[in-house]
């Protein structure tokens, strides 16, 4: 593959140094890496591949395609929306990890196991979807093609690291019996039911995001789904228990051998994965599952998986490897 030159836009917060750790480990094929942040990190040094790399301040003029052709973008909505566009217009494609064009009809949101086939030849924005949402749609576009879907519903249970290092900050704070400074609530031993804003229908704005991404991945806008989504004084690592119904008759032993044999997937037919084994890798882990005899043609399916990888940084990178294959 030939190397190209890549961008990381927020290279210095959670997410961003995780993109730094997966370019190595995935062995990306990468010329120049240029490291952008805001003003106060202007100078930071971090070291790439041994080589010591000066992280510089993010403007539209650092948005040189002449110096690489592709951003990884991590430093939240308002800086994506102010600045991808701008990187787009110039030819360089950009992987946005914010919320910020996820829902945009005209953005294609990749998880690359599962649709990939939804970037065309000139698109210069593709969207990450949220983290809790990546690690569910494997597993749900495995169950779409074997027996169809007619409902999901979501329970998570999502670590601080999913808000970036003021949220593990929040949770060592007020582990020490500490006044919380970013959660409304001390999340150590707690959970909170509340991930981002309230919306008037009730949901929070990070449960909102789960059903209309769901849909939007799967192809499926009439997809009955709901979520409800609790923070949880775990470091790293998002859970999530599914419980899903399908159009035609459910045979889970069936499920069970597909699932055991998808690329990207860790089944467990006996015990069960945790946070703790999905955190530091890529695999989405998945156990628990069972009938729900509660409803027809419906299971219980519990899954974890590192939300700053897989979640976001690994996802990303795939996306980008896809690209490198198909536009080189
Ligand atoms: N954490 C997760 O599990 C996760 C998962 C999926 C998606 N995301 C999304 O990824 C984004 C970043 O999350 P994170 O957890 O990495 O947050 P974070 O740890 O708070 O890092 C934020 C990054 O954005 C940079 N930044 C902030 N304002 C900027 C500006 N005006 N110009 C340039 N750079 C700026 C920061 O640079 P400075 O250090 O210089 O301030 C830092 O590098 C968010 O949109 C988040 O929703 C996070």
């Amino acid at each position: 593959m030939n190397k190209i030159n890549v961008a990381i836009v927020g290279a210095t917060g959670m997410v961003g140094r995780t993109f730094i750790q997966v370019l190595e480990d995935l062995e990306v094929p990468i010329g120049e890496l240029t490291l952008l942040a805001s003003e106060k990190s202007a100078g930071k040094k971090v070291v790439f591949r041994g080589k010591v790399l000066t992280v510089e301040t993010l403007t539209e003029e650092a948005l040189d395609p002449q110096r690489f052709q592709y951003a990884l973008f991590s430093a939240g909505a308002g800086v994506s929306l102010r600045f991808a566009p701008v990187a787009a217009s110039r030819g360089i494609t950009v992987i946005d990890n914010s919320s910020a064009f996820r829902m945009d009809p005209q953005i294609p949101l990749v998880v690359p196991e599962v649709n990939f086939s939804a970037v065309g030849p000139q698109d210069h924005l593709i969207a990450n979807p949220n983290c809790s949402t990546i690690q569910c749609m494997l597993a749900l576009k495995v169950t779409q093609e074997l027996f169809g879907l007619s409902r999901v519903l979501y329970t998570t249970y999502q670590a601080v690291s999913g808000s970036g290092y003021r949220g593990v900050e929040d949770l060592e704070r007020t582990l020490k019996g500490e006044a919380p400074q970013f959660y409304p609530q001390p999340i150590a031993d707690n959970c909170l039911p509340h991930i981002d804003v309230f919306l008037d229908s009730g949901c929070t704005k990070e449960e909102q995001k789960m059903m209309d991404e769901t849909r939007k991945i799967l192809d499926l806008p009439g997809l009955p789904v709901s979520a409800t989504c609790v923070r949880v004084p775990v470091k790293n690592g998002h859970s999530v228990a599914m419980n899903v119904t399908t159009e035609k008759p459910l045979d889970l032993p069936l499920l069970a051998k597909a699932l055991a044999s998808t690329e990207g997937l860790r089944f467990y037919s006996e015990g069960y994965p945790t946070a703790r084994d999905a955190s530091g890798q890529d695999l989405v882990l998945l156990g628990r599952m069972r009938r729900d005899d509660s409803f027809p043609n419906t299971f219980h399916l519990w899954t974890v998986a590192d939300n700053i990888r897989k979640g976001a940084a690994t996802n990303a990178v795939q996306i980008l490897m896809k690209l490198m294959e198909e536009r080189a």
